[in-house]
């Protein structure tokens, strides 16, 4: 099998999870790495934006592998999790259109925006249907006992796209930016910040920047509750267990190998507010300034509470800092077929 290096340089350095993960392409990759000259000589910004020509954000190089998975098991519906605004439903709901399979989406209620309110669009327009419960828990116990499980070709999709198989696209996705530093077209970051909710992008980030060999350090700016009722949800150790997994496969594959220790979760709270989906001050303010810096839309539950983040590091620190953005910049089509 040829492999596709440019796409997934990881596989560069572990030729043997090639043929394990298969991933099917779905993102425009490398996406560029871009200075941000009106906030400083510091700042940058991974342009996860445009991971896709429709609809680009985070989720894309998750659904690579992920959608080998869905293949493989020869799904015949795929089930997510997500609140009423999610982004995640959205990148679901158009792989599956692609795939000619039926997407549900089993919400929670979010504080109504403009931006939840063009999502809905966004699902709508790629045939989602929508499994509306009343609370976060009650879309919790109904993802987990929900009947279909007991039928064959049902693959079950965790809020975020975040299970054992997505954390590779987020590895892959440290092993890109090594690769563009290495040509030149940014120095390497003292400081990565990047938003985390449902954990997979941090953990492969944080994961695959170490086995990268890089020595930024990543930061998760966590928008999302630590815990569901007793039940952890959006920790360092949720983050640990996920980059854990993914170890245990690259040991299995690679065991000839010896490997450093397992880095650390860097995970901070502090811009979280009041709840998930609630806006802040500090993020308010960042959307601002991004909007007037880089033109770029971000919006209040992940990459606005991010980029505040960003800034402070920035004004702390005179060291390059980047800032990986992780919310689609694509405008709502006109017409959906467009994307086939
Ligand atoms: C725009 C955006 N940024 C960041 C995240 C968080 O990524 P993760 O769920 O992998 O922690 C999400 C989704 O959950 C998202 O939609």
């Amino acid at each position: 099998m040829k492999i596709n290096t440019a796409q997934w340089p990881l596989f560069d350095e572990f030729p043997k999870l090639a043929t394990l993960l298969a991933p099917v392409k779905l993102a425009d990759l490398p996406t560029p790495v871009q200075a941000i000259p009106a906030l400083g000589g510091n700042a940058w910004i991974k342009r996860d934006d445009l991971t896709h020509r429709v609809y680009g954000g985070n989720k894309i190089r998750k659904l690579e592998f992920v959608l080998t998975e869905i293949r493989r098991k020869h799904s015949r519906e795929v089930f997510t999790l997500g609140a009423t605004g999610t982004n995640a439903g959205i990148a679901v709901s158009m792989i599956c259109a692609q795939e000619n399979i039926p997407c549900s989406i089993i919400t929670f209620p979010q504080a109504d925006s403009a931006t939840v309110r063009r999502n809905q669009a966004w699902m709508q327009k790629f045939n989602a249907r929508f499994d509306v419960q009343p609370s976060l828990w009650q879309a919790v116990l109904r993802y987990y006992l929900h009947p279909a499980r007991r039928r064959k070709g049902s693959y079950f999709l965790f809020a975020g796209c975040s299970n054992p198989s997505s954390t590779f696209g987020y590895l892959n996705a440290a092993f890109e930016l090594r690769e563009q530093i290495r040509a030149g077209a940014c120095p390497e970051p003292a400081d990565i910040i990047v938003p985390v909710s449902s954990g997979s992008t941090l953990a492969g980030l944080t994961l695959g920047v170490a086995l990268a060999g890089l020595s930024s350090r990543v930061t998760g700016i966590r928008v999302a509750a630590e815990k569901l009722g007793p039940f952890a949800a959006c920790t360092p150790a949720v983050v640990e267990k996920m980059m854990a997994q993914a170890m245990t496969t690259i040991r299995q594959q690679h065991s000839g190998r010896s490997f450093g220790k397992m880095p650390g979760v860097i995970m901070n709270g502090d811009y979280f507010g009041s709840g998930y989906g609630d806006s802040t001050a500090a993020a308010q303010a960042a959307i601002a300034v991004f909007e007037q810096a880089t033109g770029l839309p971000l919006e209040s539950t992940y990459s606005g509470k991010a980029a505040a983040a960003f800034l402070d590091r920035l004004a702390t620190q005179d060291k390059p800092v980047l800032f990986w953005n992780t919310f689609n910049s694509r405008r709502f089509p006109d017409d959906a077929a467009s994307f086939s």
